[in-house]
């Protein structure tokens, strides 16, 4: 059998993944991805890791089970929870995670101040303590929780007064005193207009565009690029009509 057609899942605690499976579509259209979002257990950011572990290990394997050829954790929160472990478990399947893209950002501030807005979870991890570490002497490094933006994207408010207001005050303190902004979470970059408008001229960085490539890179590594001419999407959800929400923000945002 042509492994080589079998699908890229593109897994998410809900819709957050859909701004990584954009990239993966813009370098990879001629490939089959099953895109999963478990918004039945979203958020995930604000669980204990221990939770996010078991959850994110028992959807991966579905997929895995499913026949994906390679698994992308489109979530900077499930990645920092149970990347190792996955690894670990499936040596054989291309396993790409997400983490907060705080390497072009501090590079390109250098002796100045990123701002990284994440989950709680993402910002209490080994993973983002690592990044931390590597880069503090590059750029001056500050933390900002927003569980709340998660449930914007989550409930598909993507633009309006509410979030306009809410982004407004969470970043009214370091819109005059930061160089960049990092969206270390997958929901973020699905409102990246908004919050762009409150950030005003400040540059924001994600890693949905580098996820992509190391996807790409990982496929070409174990032979698994598709030969096809065209590709397809599957959406899928453990919370029933949460479909139509994933398939708006693709096609929308
Ligand atoms: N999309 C996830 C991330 O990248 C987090 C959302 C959640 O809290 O479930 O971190």
């Amino acid at each position: 059998m042509n492994k080589r057609l079998n699908p890229i899942a593109v897994f998410d605690s809900g819709a957050g993944g859909i701004s990584v499976l954009k990239e993966l579509v813009r370098l990879m259209p001629n490939e089959n991805y099953i895109y999963y979002g478990d918004s039945l257990n979203a958020p995930y950011g604000t669980k204990p890791t221990e939770e996010v572990r078991r959850l994110t290990i028992h959807n991966t394997d579905g997929l895995i089970k499913a026949g994906a050829k390679e698994v992308v954790i489109a979530c900077n929160t499930a990645t920092s929870a149970a990347i190792v472990s996955l690894r670990e478990m499936y040596p054989s399947v291309p396993m790409i995670g997400l983490e907060p893209a705080i390497k072009p950002a501090a590079l390109e501030c250098k002796g100045g101040r990123v701002l990284v807005m994440a989950t709680e979870l993402t910002l209490r991890e080994r993973k983002f303590l690592l990044l931390l570490e590597k880069y503090k002497d590059i750029a001056e490094i500050i933390s900002l929780p927003c569980p709340e933006l998660v449930e914007f994207a989550e409930g598909g408010i993507t633009e309006g007064k509410e979030l306009e207001n809410y982004l407004n005050t969470i970043l009214a303190p370091y819109i005059h005193n930061v160089d960049g902004i990092v969206l270390g979470c997958t929901h973020f970059p699905l409102l990246k207009d908004a919050i762009q408008r409150a950030a005003k001229g400040i540059k924001l960085y994600d890693g949905g565009i580098g996820a992509a490539r190391e996807a790409l890179h990982q496929l070409k590594e174990t032979d698994l690029v598709s030969n096809a001419t065209e590709g397809s999407i599957t959406f899928k959800s453990s919370l029933k009509g949460k479909e139509d929400l994933y398939r708006k923000l693709f096609y929308n945002t």
